[in-house]
């Protein structure tokens, strides 16, 4: 079978190392990849927003399966591109795509079915906006619709904050036009936790779960990042609560999205809080999560070529989809100054983490020399897999800890908040 897998960050670089896993794929294309899944993939210098040129590369291929993971080309309709070509996919089309690319839709949606999420308002006129701060209780989340490359969410502490937000994002535009159109809502606390799923638009099947660190530096503190590092399973996502939001969550979500006319196939991703009052929706993604997908897929027992195309065929109940026992983290390292300014082009020694752990390229590329060099935010994501989550922490910064590049970034406090509440 010839796949193509479009997207180059370290989840791609997971999801492609796991199709790898099939021996019926001959061929795997990775649009555009990166300079570590060439080794795992023939990469193609298609950006994956591209999508002319990725539908007029599929069929020239003749390509019989394509795996879409990044949330722009789902949001752009490239599935719905593909399949009038007749190409077979896993992932969302356009109109699914949206429980990720409008978080108005996914908020309406929730509101109409009564899936739980935190109460919330949308503006789209400024001093209606204001004057619902002057009132409302902080802390407060001020939030962009649209996609924001995940930046356009500001916690506010305070109401001069909330103020300041809105000044920032229906004034100034700081996030584009997807600050036109803002939604003010509730301020959550509990643990978070990512949920991953598989669903068909019929069935779903949630799989391993995780929490991600989504700050900069240790102890929560900093700015957001795209996640500074994974573990999986999220011991805070007991069986009760998993049975709980099965019923309250996730079946209803996909339930909801059918009655809507628009079934959702592919990655179903649920950000969660656990409430005192229970599970509640942070977000949905269209997509698989990164860094989650490096330490969910390690643990993936069945084969995912099978999962897929079952998916994309509407047959998932027929297929057991398994996870194996036992824990994994994963560690991102990131450039130097990263989420903000950082530079790019530092040559990477690997030392021997590949020895050990499963290494992942986020940013990475070769120079004209042929070195591996830093080419992004994220560089590297090193994922340890072992039958305790302490054993999977401390492998993962021993394997992180041989990788050296000038500016290296990382987290020391990854998986600690887990193994503290499993020890509770
Ligand atoms: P999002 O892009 O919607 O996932 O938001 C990014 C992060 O902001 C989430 O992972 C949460 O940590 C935080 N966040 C978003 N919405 C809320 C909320 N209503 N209450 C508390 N924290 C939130
Ligand atoms: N790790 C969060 C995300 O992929 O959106």
């Amino acid at each position: 079978m010839k796949l193509m897998v479009v997207g180059g960050g370290g989840r791609e670089h997971a999801i492609i190392r796991k199709l790898r896993e099939n021996p019926e794929v001959k061929t795997l294309y990775a649009l555009p990849g990166n300079a570590g899944i060439a080794q795992d993939a023939e990469i193609v210098p298609i950006p994956a927003t591209d999508l002319d040129r990725i539908v007029h590369f599929a069929e020239e291929k003749k390509i019989d399966f394509a795996v879409i993971a990044p949330d722009d080309p789902l949001a752009m309709g490239l599935v719905d591109r593909l399949h009038e070509k007749g190409i077979a996919c896993f992932g969302p089309d356009q109109k699914a795509a949206e429980i990720e690319s409008s978080k108005i839709f996914a908020k309406n949606l929730m509101k109409k079915y009564g899936i739980p999420t935190a109460a919330f308002e949308v503006f789209e006129d400024l001093e209606a906006a204001r004057a619902y701060v002057q009132t409302a209780r902080v802390p407060l989340v001020v939030k962009a619709d649209g996609l924001a490359l995940g930046k356009g969410v500001l916690i506010c502490a305070t109401r001069e904050e909330a103020l300041e937000a809105l000044e920032a994002m229906m004034v100034e535009k700081r996030f584009g036009k997807s600050g036109t159109r803002v939604v003010i809502e509730e301020f959550l606390e509990g643990p978070e936790v990512s949920v991953l799923s598989f669903t068909d638009g019929e069935t779903i099947v949630p799989m391993v779960s995780s929490m991600d660190h989504k700050r900069a530096l240790d102890g929560d503190q900093g700015l957001n990042t795209g996640g500074m590092g994974t573990v999986a399973p999220n011991p805070y996502y007991t069986r009760e609560i998993a049975e709980r939001t099965m019923r309250e969550i996730l079946l209803p979500t996909v339930q909801a999205m059918k009655a809507e006319g628009r079934p959702f196939k592919g990655c179903l991703y649920f950000g969660l809080m656990l409430t005192k009052d229970g599970p509640k929706v942070i977000e949905y993604n269209c997509r698989f999560g990164d860094p989650e997908t490096q330490v969910v897929l390690p643990l993936l027992k069945t084969d995912l070529l099978t999962i897929m195309r079952a998916v994309e065929d509407g047959r998932l109940k027929e297929i057991p989809v398994e996870f194996r026992d036992g824990a994994d983290c994963c560690v991102i390292l990131a450039s130097g100054g990263y989420p903000e300014h950082y530079e790019k082009g530092k040559v990477i020694d690997l030392g021997r983490a590949e020895e050990t752990a499963q290494v992942f390229h986020s940013g990475t590329a070769l120079d004209s020399q042929g070195h591996l060099v830093t080419a992004g935010g994220r560089v590297l994501g090193v994922t340890f897999v072992s039958d305790t989550l302490k054993h999977a922490i401390e492998g993962a910064y021993r394997a992180a800890d041989q990788i050296q590049f000038e500016g290296r970034h990382l987290r020391r406090d990854i998986g600690a908040r887990a193994l503290k509440a499993l020890e509770e």
